[in-house]
């Protein structure tokens, strides 16, 4: 016997390869031949035609509603409507992909190599925008287990830890586990500066980097905040940390493509001027084509119109585990823009097929108020062959015998749900990222941005604030006891001294 498992025939893993490749590219221009093959597609053929009979939504009420969403679209470009927070138009994510200049990109992966080299652990806290781009990101493009690889099979990166997104100790403690005994850098990353999650993350790990890099600490920590204002920004200038800016006039979950997901992104060896290339790109699609063209504008268009028809909830449902991270981004992005003055589609991220075994009934037999959006990874980076069994006790030569691999065993995984769904009343489109780079998952965060701003603004309300966020921050925060909330708190007492307690 060997002295441990071997992988045998099995080919070398490209995720790997890719990476390693990538981060070399560093001036990306996708040429004519790049940008076809790298084409999102939106299949909508279980959302326009009915289903036993039945017809959800019509070729001619999309014809209906397009001139509205061309209009909103055209609010949006002047920076007109319910756009405003604190008197800004939040529309600056809109430009950033033609604004954004190659020395900008330079610049972030000039940073981010000077801190990486000093560092074997990069510290990435914030919570919802905040951080989940950058997690999803990270994700989509690298090694399941990036962390445990060897720094060379990392491209050189060091290890990444997302913390600051909860206030969970036992998840705090378990890091701090993995993260004993290295050289640790952080970027601390909140627009508000105020943000109690990460702020409390930022505390205690920032004890610790001093206490380890004693005078040198500052070495150590980016601060990605307000330009002027903010107990970070004031925090970062005190001590002199190295300070990246989220801009004015984009919000939190609008910033991927702003210092608050680049940095981190240059950090994991991620090829960002690519990822840019690819929000240009779909900025340019979104710009151009007329709306049976214009997958931005068909998503939103169908969203709403399925809203209006009584669905309140969308699964978002892949068949990749490195997509997944994507539908949780779309779970933020959506309801924190969209669920406002009783709006709004419940998003529910589903991975494809583990979740085919679990709410995958409900979605088939239970209640028909919902939509289903599948993000299909059309190719992944490597494909496996299934083994032929001479015994063919498990019944699967079928597929060995046909050569089919678990990239193409894979696609079914949406096609058999997306036509079992469709008879079983719940309509569905699939969008189709053709495969894992940085360019498609800069061209599909374009487009969601853009698909939740009209749908904000078909609805009739702004989708660049969150008013609901601050009454759980107003009550938590009384209970703690936060000074200056006292009168709050004393409110809240009484309310709760008014209903009769229930515990069981
Ligand atoms: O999208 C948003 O605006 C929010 O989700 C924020 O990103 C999140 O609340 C974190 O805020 P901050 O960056 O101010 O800490």
């Amino acid at each position: 016997m060997k002295k441990g498992l071997e992988l045998g025939d099995i080919e070398e893993n490209k995720t790997i390869t890719r990476n390693l490749n990538s981060s070399t590219r560093a001036h990306f221009y996708p040429d004519e031949d790049f940008i076809k093959n790298n084409r999102i597609i939106i299949d909508l053929t279980y959302i326009l035609n009915p289903a036993n009979g039945r017809q959800f939504i019509s070729p001619d009420e999309l014809d209906k509603i397009s001139p509205l969403v061309e209009e909103k679209h055209r609010k949006l470009k002047n920076n007109q409507g319910d756009c405003l927070d604190n008197g800004i138009p939040m529309l600056g994510w809109l430009n950033l992909p033609d604004e954004i200049t190659k020395s900008d990109l330079d610049d972030i992966v000039a940073a981010a190599g000077e801190l990486s080299e000093k560092i074997d652990v990069y510290l990435s806290l914030g919570i919802g925008g905040s951080y989940l781009g950058i997690e999803a990101t990270v994700k989509a493009l690298t090694h399941s287990y990036f962390n445990r690889l060897p720094r060379d099979k990392r491209g050189g990166a060091p290890e990444i830890y997302f913390l600051g997104q909860n206030l969970d100790p036992d998840f705090l403690r378990d890091t701090l586990d993995m993260i004993k005994g290295k050289r640790v850098g952080i970027n601390v990353i909140s627009k508000s500066g105020t943000t109690a999650e990460t702020a409390i993350a930022f505390r205690i790990v920032r004890k610790l980097l001093e206490s380890w890099a004693g005078g040198k600490a500052a070495d150590f920590i980016f601060a990605t905040t307000d330009k002027t204002r903010g107990a970070l920004k004031k925090l970062a200038d005190s001590k002199g940390y190295k300070t990246f800016i989220v801009p004015d006039n984009i919000g939190g979950r609008y910033s991927v493509l702003s210092d608050v997901g680049l940095v981190g992104l240059a950090m994991a060896g991620i090829d960002i001027h690519e990822l840019a290339a690819g929000f240009r790109e779909m900025k340019k699609i979104t710009d151009k084509s007329e709306f049976w063209h214009n997958p931005a504008k068909l998503h939103t268009a169908i969203r709403h119109l399925a809203f209006q028809k009584g669905k309140k909830i969308e699964v978002v449902a892949t068949n990749s585990t490195s997509i997944y991270q994507l539908t949780r981004w779309m779970e933020q992005l959506f309801p924190e823009s969209e669920g406002h003055k009783g709006n709004g589609l419940w998003v529910s991220p589903s991975m494809y097929s583990e979740k085919l075994h679990a709410n995958g009934q409900m979605v088939q037999q239970g209640e028909r108020n919902m939509i289903e959006t599948f993000i299909r990874l059309r190719e992944s980076d490597n494909d496996i062959q299934i083994p032929p069994d001479s015994e063919n006790l498990d019944g699967l030569n079928y597929l060995s015998d046909n050569n089919r691999g678990m990239n193409y065993i894979n696609q079914r995984v949406i096609d058999g749900p997306a036509y079992a769904h469709f008879k079983g009343g719940v309509p569905n489109m699939t969008i189709d990222i053709p495969r894992r780079n940085a360019f498609n998952i800069g061209q599909f965060y374009f487009m969601m941005e853009l698909s939740v701003a009209l749908s904000g603004y078909l609805a009739g309300h702004n989708p660049f604030i969150q008013p609901g966020v601050e009454d759980y921050k107003k009550a938590m925060f009384s209970m703690l006891g936060k000074p200056g909330m006292e009168e709050n708190l004393k409110a809240i007492n009484e309310d709760i001294a008014a209903v009769k307690p229930v515990v069981i």
